[in-house]
């Protein structure tokens, strides 16, 4: 069978759809696969008016009945499992947040298995370093000590990742996101977050008040090419694919006083005030600059994005997506 027949017979769930990434993935997903063979699912019945491009059923991940029963009728072969609680919310709730963003995990690698669906997706993040990471070009190996829930459980979800590989052969494949900045959906509890806020407050006429430091740089990336980065990772051949745990991926880094700046071209007047938060130690624990040699050398990584073209992008787009905004 040629590659072309194969992608049709493909049937996508995509759990956690209505979130950050998924709102822009699944997109992604039907223009490849066909509106047929993708499923988004999500928490909330009101989600469903964002998909009317493929087919929508509500689905809480945590019910794992309900979650088994929908990969075997559907005869599911491939899952993007995208739910989870960030960082700042799951420093909120410590228990909700390691309860939902591990068992999920287990729920879906152990369908996996007992399906032996052709491939998973599970994003890890940048929160999986912590305070004892180099923080320059932080390596694909080196020592990790997150000390935020979020990143306890993702560094603990790589390893299940790597586990089930090994174990049991379940292609899983996985990215360490830096933080993702799009306009099409609103900020999500991340710390990072601060950096999608800033453009609706500048096209919104209100002064922003970033809850970082001026100063403080973290690895981010506009969207499209973390779509890219997603699409390529999981089309790449098997073998290509080389870590199980999770790649080390990049696009730039800035910090708010850079973002700011890269924004004030288009609104002169725009201000910005500086109150850090609890969400600063978070910010701080993390790497200014990830390297991410692997993802290029094992699959061709390369982003297209820096920080003026995401802003003049965002900058010209957004307000079309979020019109009461103007
Ligand atoms: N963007 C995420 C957060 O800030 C990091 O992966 O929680």
């Amino acid at each position: 069978m040629g590659d072309f027949e194969s992608l049709f017979m493909e049937k996508i769930l995509v759990i956690g759809a209505a979130g950050q990434l998924g709102s822009e993935l699944t997109k992604s997903l039907t223009d490849l696969f066909g509106s047929e063979s993708v499923i988004a699912t999500d928490l909330q019945e009101s989600a469903r008016s964002k998909f009317d491009y493929c087919r929508f059923e509500v689905l809480d991940v945590m019910n794992k009945e309900a979650l088994r029963n929908l990969v075997k009728n559907e005869k599911v072969s491939q899952i993007y499992h995208l739910a989870a609680v960030l960082s700042a919310t799951g420093e909120k709730k410590p228990i909700f947040a390691w309860h939902l963003n591990m068992e999920s995990l287990l729920f879906v690698l152990e369908l996996a298995n007992e399906f032996k669906l052709d491939k998973v997706y599970w994003p890890s993040s940048i929160a999986v370093f912590g305070p004892n990471t180099p923080k320059i070009n932080t390596p694909q190996y080196c020592v990790k000590e997150p000390n935020t829930v979020y990143g306890i459980s993702k560094q603990a979800g790589e390893r299940w990742c790597e586990y089930y590989f090994q174990k049991f052969n379940v292609d899983v494949r996985s990215l360490r996101y830096p933080g993702l900045i799009g306009y099409k959906s609103l900020p999500g509890g991340g710390t990072t977050d601060y950096a999608v806020d800033i453009y609706h407050k500048a096209i919104a006429g209100t002064d922003f008040n970033c809850f970082l430091k001026s100063d403080t740089s973290l690895p981010m990336m506009y969207m499209p090419d973390a779509i890219k980065a997603t699409m390529d990772l999981m089309n790449a051949p098997r073998e290509s694919v080389k870590i199980r745990s999770s790649y080390n991926l990049a696009a730039m880094s800035f910090t708010p006083e850079e973002i700011y700046q890269s924004i004030l071209p288009f609104f002169p007047d725009f201000k910005i005030a500086y109150n850090p938060d609890f969400r600063q130690a978070i910010a701080d624990s993390w790497p200014d600059s990830i390297d991410d040699s692997f993802a290029r050398k094992d699959w061709g990584w390369s982003p297209d994005y820096d920080l003026n073209a995401m802003t003049s992008d965002i900058l010209k787009n957004l307000p079309d997506f979020f019109p009461s905004k103007n």
